[in-house]
């Protein structure tokens, strides 16, 4: 164990989140949160609420890369709120969305129709409830920056590409805080994007996993300074897929412990059958 690791008192790290206590939430404490629509699992959203509310404590902002129509970020603002804190909660997105997703998240929580794709007047409307720390960043999110100081929970669901998770990671890993930031990977296990646990599995001495909750999230902490150098060592957009393959191998021993190795495997099994992928759209055929 390196003097970083045994800073972030791994031991206790992981005893806050041994037994899945977010589990308690009831559907009540998700108070206005529970009108914002999300493409989150039950249990998902349970675990946002209660990392918002019982692992952060102001130390640093609420990062959501890629809240969609909001709920993730809500969840997130409605937890700290539920605490007391105000700390800043962010929530980058595309604020894009087709015919298909209109359907199937707006018209069942009795969103009107609207003409276009363009969300953000709607997604501002939505988290209307958390206006005083909400901050919404409309673009690309390959393009962004942040200038916002520490950054105590970084959740990502935008990792659709080897390219935009890299650039992710750069521009907001060296904002989190060792011993004390959680990164939330919500599509850790997704089959899709088998490159997400080649990242974490590269950066193993920066990050250490804490928690599966199901469907498809792994949340890490974040046991050391991220710099220029681990950034590098973290890069993925230039590896073979033996190198992939590999790392995920890696991964799926890593994570033996939480009893998804065989998932973790899956993400290889996936990347043998669409060799050279490199984007979520690219990844066609199903392990
Ligand atoms: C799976 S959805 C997020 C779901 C959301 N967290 C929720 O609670 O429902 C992924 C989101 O990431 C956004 N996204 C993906 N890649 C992006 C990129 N490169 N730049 C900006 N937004 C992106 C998409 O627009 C989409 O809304």
């Amino acid at each position: 164990m390196t003097d970083a690791e045994d800073a972030a008192d791994l031991p206790a790290a992981a005893r806050a989140l041994a037994g899945a206590p977010w589990r308690a939430v009831a559907e009540s404490d998700f108070g206005p949160a529970a009108a914002v629509p999300t493409m989150l699992s039950e249990e998902e959203r349970r675990l946002y609420l209660w990392l918002a509310e019982h692992w952060a404590t102001g130390a640093g902002a609420l990062v959501d890369l890629g809240c969609f129509l909001g709920g993730s970020t809500a969840l997130l603002a409605e937890g700290q709120r539920r605490a007391g804190r105000g700390a800043p909660v962010h929530g980058y997105d595309a604020f894009r969305i087709s015919d298909w997703l209109k359907e199937k998240y707006l018209t069942p929580a009795g969103i009107a129709p609207f003409e276009g794709d363009w969300t953000l007047p709607l997604v501002e409307a939505l988290l209307a409830p958390w206006r005083q720390t909400v901050r919404l960043h409309p673009g690309r999110l390959e393009k962004q920056s942040w200038e916002g100081g520490p950054i105590e929970i970084l959740v990502m669901d935008a990792s659709k590409t080897t390219f935009s998770m890299d650039r992710m990671a750069k521009i907001f890993f060296p904002a989190l805080i060792p011993g004390r930031s959680l990164v939330v990977q919500q599509d850790y296990l997704h089959w899709k994007q088998p490159w997400i646990a080649v990242q974490m599995e590269r950066m193993a001495d920066w990050f250490t996993p804490l928690a599966h909750c199901p469907g498809d999230t792994v949340v890490f902490l974040c046991t050391r300074r991220i710099d220029r150098a681990a950034l590098d060592h973290g890069h993925c957009g230039s590896l073979t897929d033996a190198e992939m393959l590999a790392h995920i191998e890696a991964a799926a021993q890593r994570l033996s412990r939480f009893g998804i190795e065989g998932r973790v495997r899956r993400l290889a099994e996936a990347l043998r059958r669409n060799p050279g992928a490199r984007n979520a759209p690219s990844m066609k055929t199903k392990p």
